[in-house]
């Protein structure tokens, strides 16, 4: 439990701004199932997300490209029957945005319908405004994300630091307004320099979370097993683990095993 006090009451759009406007920051993580949803939400975050990384770090792919909608929707169910206080985001996969804003629509609409959250997040600046107007349209909550946009890693032809020169920081600084003015309640920034993390905050009224922006943000996202420590191999320079469980888990299963092998697992406490 953290040890900022959180009320019971439900994390909306209109308090995201009521935080930002506060000076509160604002904690997000990820999470993907009904189990680690409940535990996050009973731990006092603000926000889940749940992300696409699913492909990643539930399904063991090397992109975020191949996760379909249905498995989003299975994901973002199942967290959303864990959680009773943070605001639940899910994003919205390759392919169920990017061939036309209708579809955009449609795709945002059954994840709304089908899942129960409270919003959805899309990648991308200028590419996706008419599908960020036409969902925000439809009466639903859209989360921006700009920075490194892992869909595009093909594109960038890795995942790399993204904004450095002027032109590509002006140009991002520029698409975070317009995507305020298109209606959406908060932007994440990914791996940019800290610099501009703290230019598009203190510019934009809506939140704006970073992962590896900075700390002059208004909020903070990590990916659940990256922050837990249950990946060794992934440690990007934005990453701090805040618990080791990977030992933890190992260890326990070793325990286990050799437990059934020299049989004293079951004892009788635990037979019938
Ligand atoms: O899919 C995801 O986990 C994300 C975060 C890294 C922001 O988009």
């Amino acid at each position: 439990m953290s040890k900022h006090q959180a009320d019971g009451k439900k994390v909306t759009t209109r308090r995201l701004i009521a935080m930002k406007q506060a000076g509160e920051r604002i904690a997000m993580l990820t999470a993907y199932d009904y189990t680690m949803a409940k535990l996050v939400d009973a731990s006092g975050i603000d926000m889940i997300l749940v992300g696409d990384s699913a492909a990643n770090v539930m399904a063991g792919h090397s992109t975020t490209l191949p996760i379909t909608l249905d498995q989003m929707i299975y994901h973002g169910a199942s967290v959303v029957r864990g959680v009773k206080r943070a605001m639940v985001v899910v994003d919205m996969p390759f392919g169920s945005y990017q061939t036309s804003p209708i579809e955009a629509v449609q795709s945002a609409v059954r994840i709304m319908k089908e899942t129960g959250a409270d919003a959805v997040k899309l990648e991308g600046g200028s590419a996706v405004y008419e599908a960020i107007r036409l969902i925000v349209q439809a009466g639903i909550p859209v989360v921006g994300h700009l920075g490194l946009t892992p869909q595009s890693v093909h594109q960038f032809g890795g995942y790399n630091l993204q904004a450095k020169e002027d032109a590509a920081a002006h140009k991002l600084l520029e698409e975070a307004e317009t995507l305020e003015r298109l209606g959406c309640c908060a932007l994440v920034l990914e791996k940019i320099p800290a610099v501009l993390g703290k230019q598009v905050a203190d510019r934009l009224e809506i939140p704006v979370i970073g992962i590896g922006a900075g700390v002059d943000v208004d909020g903070q996202v990590l990916v659940l097993q990256d922050m837990l420590g249950l990946d060794e191999g992934f440690s990007p320079k934005f990453l701090r683990r805040f618990a080791l469980l990977g030992e933890a888990v190992t260890s326990a299963i070793g325990e286990y095993v050799d437990a059934v092998k020299d049989s004293t697992f079951p004892n009788q406490n635990e037979w019938y």
